[in-house]
């Protein structure tokens, strides 16, 4: 291999870019020609706590899947720090949105943790004592230490999402996707999740989670983005939030959310 200059060093990797953990230009996805997404462009910050919001349906499990290469877009161009999601599978974190999960595959809870250390190993090697000693340490933090050796498909709900979560925890990625992970999770679960999310944040980690509760939007997020097969919106909490950009976002629904939504910028 020839000598790389300093000139194609800074063509391979735009420096700027380096510090945008996630960014999509004019992405488009369609199931069975149907779109679904459209002209979706956006950044988001680095070391941030971030909200996808949108009503049932808007695309943000679709816009998350298909910036990880698990659906197909039409079109559009997605960068993790500046780089193809394929070269940057291993700073990637992500937990899928419960239903999408067969949890009748027969593997146990430290198993699916230790799954995320993969990455980190390497295919060819076994998970020796060390990975699991980090697995177990990820199940403890979430709590289910206990069930270590439970099948998967013999955990409730909640305990099920606690364990993806836990996967998540072990990948040690730069950047995570979490859809809906407090879903089906008790109120005290739920902080204590938010509280492992808050720490993630504290490292510099960036933090993209699907929500539907818009009573703590802006307790937990430093920015949000408002989905409806469009991006609505996209921005710090304070200045995205407002009671007119979630009308625009679900529509006369947000009537029937009642108090769950906020009376405004003007707090
Ligand atoms: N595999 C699929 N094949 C066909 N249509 C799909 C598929 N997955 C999702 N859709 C459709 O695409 C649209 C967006 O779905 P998506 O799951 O991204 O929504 P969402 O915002 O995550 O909703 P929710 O809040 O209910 O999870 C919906 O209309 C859905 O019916
Ligand atoms: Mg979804």
């Amino acid at each position: 291999m020839g000598i790389v200059s300093q000139y194609d060093l800074k063509v391979l990797t735009d420096p700027v870019e380096e510090h945008i953990p996630f960014s999509v230009r004019n992405m488009a996805v369609a199931y069975h020609k149907k779109p679904v997404l459209e002209d979706i462009t956006f950044t988001v910050p680095e070391g941030k706590l971030i909200g996808i919001l949108g009503p049932n349906g808007a695309g943000k499990s679709t816009l998350i899947k298909a910036a990880l290469g698990l659906v197909p877009t039409i079109s559009g161009e997605v960068k993790i720090y500046g780089k193809s999601y394929k070269e940057q599978r291993k700073r990637i974190g992500y937990v899928p949105q419960r239903e999408s999960v067969d949890w009748d595959f027969p593997t146990n809870a430290l198993d699916v943790v230790m799954m995320g250390r993969y990455g980190r190993l390497g295919w060819f090697k076994r998970p020796g004592k060390k990975e699991k000693e980090i697995a177990l340490d990820c199940l403890r933090k979430v709590g289910m230490g206990d069930f270590y050796n439970r099948q998967i498909s013999q955990l409730s709900g909640g305990q099920q999402q606690r364990v993806f979560l836990a996967r998540a925890l072990a990948q040690d990625a730069d950047i995570y996707f979490m859809d809906e992970p407090f879903a089906g999770v008790d109120a005290l679960t739920e902080k204590a999740i938010i509280a492992l999310l808050s720490d993630l944040k504290e490292q510099g980690k960036t933090v993209l989670v699907v929500h539907h509760d818009l009573a703590t939007v802006e307790e937990y997020f430093d920015h949000v983005m408002l989905l409806n097969g469009k991006l609505i919106a996209s921005g710090p909490t304070d200045t995205t939030f407002t009671s007119e950009l979630l009308q625009k976002t679900y529509g006369g629904r947000i009537a029937m959310i009642g108090q769950s939504a906020p009376t405004g910028n003007g707090r």
